[in-house]
């Protein structure tokens, strides 16, 4: 049992809140001073804190509270009574040193879920602490955002069935590691689970690579030798850049979908195989299938549940537990004694728009730790030192530079068509009209931009 560890600093402890923690699997110090507070939380590891003002301390204790309180590695709640936060001293004290605060009269579960949380951000920005990123992950996929979990239950949904899966995703995204999730969770996770990367294998060699060949199927066939599909067998396919499948491969890879048998190249039996298809692309597919690149009635049939990967910028506070494992996976590779990032380098990660995704990440975190010179990986050592600290973005303008940002995209691809970029931006002409009138925005033309001309007064409808 990992108990997590509570330091309640009160002068009347109530038996009641330290009951309610024991409960809950937390082990609970009650102690009176922040001196005692510094003497608990010694022994390093993460630990809630519960300050409680409402019962009084004496005033030298009060004063003493400012260095009991920056214990680093405790994350302090703090119990006050109505009005006390009227107290200057008081309320910088807990401005500065508390995540949240509770005024009495309190049910014990809003203290519990505040200190819960004061608990789970220590663990956070404490050293990588395995145990505790773990719980939030899906197979090897470490994910606690939104976006994340609703993709772990669609995991846990489509690995009950055995229809094939799509799975859609910028590069780096994780599409493999989510294929291989569905397939340890499915039915068929005793059988292997066989990869094939469409891309990296030469156009004359898909035929043979995915359904075998026999001995003396052609020049240099000195033995038989079984395809990749075979080889799944009774498992788990999982045919990744699918779009990059040449054309006459995508007939034989039809047929057999239809068929469940294949032929070995110069084979003449044909033989039954049993697996389960799951696919990925980091490419649209619908423009390869407009331009005859890539067959419709393929795409139909792999396409049946598809799952969509979000990007890494789109995640939330999942960079810095993704940063975090990373570490501590290459900190143990590297035999180096780091203590995780600085506050620079998580504000850079949550700012940087990561093109590659996890991918590039883990590329980043690998060399900051071969490259860092102090404890600490800095915002330098990823090479994000450009994206630091620059003045923090207000909603509306970032939603504004969004907004202008799409807008440009859908009129330079539509060559200044209003209608056919509004259609692609989701919205009407009379809205695209009224958001470039209020961003003062310019018609795309070839030479660059050149002001809109007004086709209607203000304000009316055209
Ligand atoms: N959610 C995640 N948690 C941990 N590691 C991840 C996650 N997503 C991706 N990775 C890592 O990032 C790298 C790229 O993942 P991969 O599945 O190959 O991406 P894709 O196939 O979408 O390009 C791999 O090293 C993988 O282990
Ligand atoms: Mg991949």
């Amino acid at each position: 049992m990992n108990l997590r560890r509570l330091i309640y600093l009160s002068a009347k402890p109530s038996t009641e809140l330290c009951q309610y923690f024991e409960e809950r699997d937390w082990d609970v110090k009650a102690v009176r001073s922040s001196k005692d507070a510094r003497k608990a939380a010694e022994d390093a590891g993460a630990a809630g804190g519960l300050l409680d003002l409402a019962a009084g301390l004496p005033s030298h204790e009060i004063e003493a509270l400012e260095t009991g309180l920056s214990i680093p590695n405790v994350g302090w709640v703090a119990i006050v009574s109505p009005g006390q936060l009227g107290d200057a001293t008081l309320r910088r004290l807990v401005r500065d040193y508390c995540s949240d605060y509770v005024t009495v009269p309190f049910i014990p579960e809003r203290v519990g879920r505040a200190v819960g949380h004061a608990h789970g951000m220590v663990a956070l920005s404490g050293p990588p602490r395995e145990d505790f990123i773990h719980s939030f992950a899906e197979g090897e996929m470490i994910g606690a955002c939104e976006s994340m979990l609703a993709m772990f239950r669609s995991i846990k949904k489509v690995a009950s069935t055995d229809a094939p899966v799509f799975i859609a995703g910028e590069s780096g995204t994780g599409k493999e590691l989510t294929a291989a999730a569905i397939h340890r969770r499915s039915s068929r996770r005793n059988f292997p689970f066989v990869p094939i990367n469409c891309g990296a294998i030469s156009r004359d060699l898909v035929q043979s690579e995915l359904f075998g060949y026999e001995r003396g199927a052609f020049t240099g066939a000195t033995q038989r030798r079984i395809g990749r599909v075979e080889a799944a067998g009774g498992g788990t396919l999982f045919l990744d850049e699918i779009g990059d499948l040449p054309i006459d491969s995508q007939a034989s890879l039809l047929r057999f979908l239809q068929e469940r048998k294949i032929e070995r190249l110069g084979g003449h039996e044909s033989i039954d195989v049993d697996v389960r298809i799951i696919s990925a692309t980091h490419v649209d597919l619908e423009p390869a299938i407009a331009e005859g690149r890539f067959r419709q009635d393929l795409y139909h049939r792999l396409c049946v549940l598809r799952i969509v990967e979000p990007p890494l910028r789109e995640r939330g506070n999942d960079i810095e537990l993704l940063a975090l494992h990373l570490l501590s996976h290459f900190r143990k590779e590297a035999g180096r004694r780091l203590h995780g990032f600085s506050p620079d380098a998580m504000d850079a990660m949550l700012r940087y728009t990561w093109p590659g995704n996890v991918r590039e990440l883990g590329n980043r975190v690998r060399r900051a730790v071969v490259m860092t010179e102090g404890r600490l990986i800095t915002a330098k050592d990823l090479e994000l030192d450009h994206v630091a600290g620059q003045a923090p973005v207000l909603l509306n303008s970032a939603r504004e530079t969004a907004e202008r940002a799409a807008i440009e995209r859908a009129l330079l691809r539509h060559r200044g068509r209003y209608g056919e970029a509004a259609r692609d931006l989701g919205i009407s002409r009379v809205t695209l009209y009224r958001l470039m009138d209020a961003y003062q925005m310019h018609e795309p033309d070839t030479a660059g931009y050149k002001p809109r001309k007004r086709r209607h007064p203000p304000g009316s409808v055209p």
